[in-house]
């Protein structure tokens, strides 16, 4: 059982990555699936820094047990307009110092959608809230 929280700053370029850094070295050291952890990274990193550069700041609890790992991304608004519109691949709101950063692409969520077994996302004017589910297979040991 792992019960993990870290805040994500808003605007902080630098920290930006942070939380999922830390994810990703608690998911190695407990030897999961190279490619679980692939899913669960790019999902969490995408995720995170939408929180830094769209949103006013937040936090994200990883959670873990046997069969699954749970993201929840929380932050303060301003929240997704047209959530929609959002998930569509090359839309982006993110400005030039955000491109700068090498942020931006309209991406982020299409990826998410398919790194997740499931993504749920809310959001509204006083906050987002998305929650991303992976499941953990147990393999069996005949091979
Ligand atoms: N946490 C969030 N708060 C507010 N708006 C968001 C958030 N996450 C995503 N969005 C909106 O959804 C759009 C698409 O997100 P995404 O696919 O990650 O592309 P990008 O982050 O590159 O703009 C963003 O440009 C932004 O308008
Ligand atoms: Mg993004």
């Amino acid at each position: 059982m792992v019960d993990q929280e870290f805040q994500i700053i808003a605007r902080n370029y630098d920290l930006a990555g942070r939380a999922s850094s830390q994810i990703k070295r608690t998911l190695k050291a407990l030897k999961l699936d190279n490619y679980l952890i692939k899913r669960v990274c790019s999902a969490s990193y995408e995720a995170e820094i939408n929180v830094v550069i769209h949103s006013v700041g937040g936090y994200v609890i990883f959670h873990m047990d046997e069969n699954q790992i749970i993201l929840d991304f929380y932050d303060d608004g301003p929240g997704i307009f047209d959530i929609e519109l959002a998930m569509q691949e090359g839309y982006s709101t993110a400005k030039e110092l955000d491109h700068q950063n090498g942020f931006g692409a309209g991406l982020g969520l299409s990826n998410i959608k398919r790194s997740a077994d499931i993504m749920e996302l809310e959001s509204e004017i006083d906050g987002t809230h998305m929650k991303l589910t992976f499941f953990i297979e147990v393999k069996s040991d005949e091979s």
